[in-house]
């Protein structure tokens, strides 16, 4: 079974999901770190999450940012910022939770108004996208909380283990 298709089945799980109410906003406080598994962070809902101290980003933001830039940006905006393409997810990541995140990454998402057409692509083949979904949702979410700033985050912790690791598999697989 292809990593991509394992996406695509979590993401019409998460579609199903997404129907709930909208979450409240995001904010600082609710995206703070509770609990750190080999390296990587989760709020106490326990959903993936940044950890940013002295200006030190973990290694999850840092890999999100380059990630972003690699794959992202061009429609996006540079950091998030939005274009006139697409939208700022430094504002949209605030009410996009992490279900709903993988589910428009992995799927895409196609919208038209006033006859002209809005084209998110769905990234659940590309793997230099779906290997890193987490870092470019941790990497994101501390841009919309706006606990990280503009630019290239100048401090970084060095890559945990368990990220070479999955890295390797994905990658791989
Ligand atoms: C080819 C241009 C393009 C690229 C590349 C692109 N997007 Fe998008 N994205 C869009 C457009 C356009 C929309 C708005 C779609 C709509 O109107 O529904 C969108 C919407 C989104 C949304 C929903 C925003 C909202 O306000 O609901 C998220 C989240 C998102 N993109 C994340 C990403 C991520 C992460 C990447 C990189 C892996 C990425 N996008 C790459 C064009 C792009």
């Amino acid at each position: 079974m292809s990593p991509g298709f394992i996406i695509s089945a979590l993401a019409a799980v998460l579609i199903a999901c997404a129907t709930s109410p909208a979450r409240a906003e995001d904010t600082k406080e609710k995206a703070a770190s509770v609990k750190e598994e080999d390296g990587k962070h989760f709020d106490a809902e326990g959903n993936p999450t940044f950890k940013i101290e002295n200006g030190v980003v973990d290694w999850y933001t840092f890999s999100g940012y380059r990630r972003y830039h690699a794959d992202c940006h061009v429609c996006h905006g540079p950091d998030g910022v939005g274009s006139s393409y697409a939208p700022a997810l430094t504002t949209s990541m605030k009410n996009i939770d992490y279900g709903t995140f993988l589910s428009i990454v992995a799927e895409g998402r196609k919208r038209t108004s006033g006859g002209k057409e809005s084209v998110m692509p769905a990234f659940g083949e590309n793997k230099n996208v779906y290997c890193y979904l987490d870092d470019l949702y941790i990497y994101l979410r501390a841009r919309a909380v706006e606990a990280a700033p503009r630019g290239r985050p100048p401090k970084k912790a060095d890559k945990p283990e368990a990220a070479t690791a999955n890295e390797a598999s994905c990658m791989g697989g």
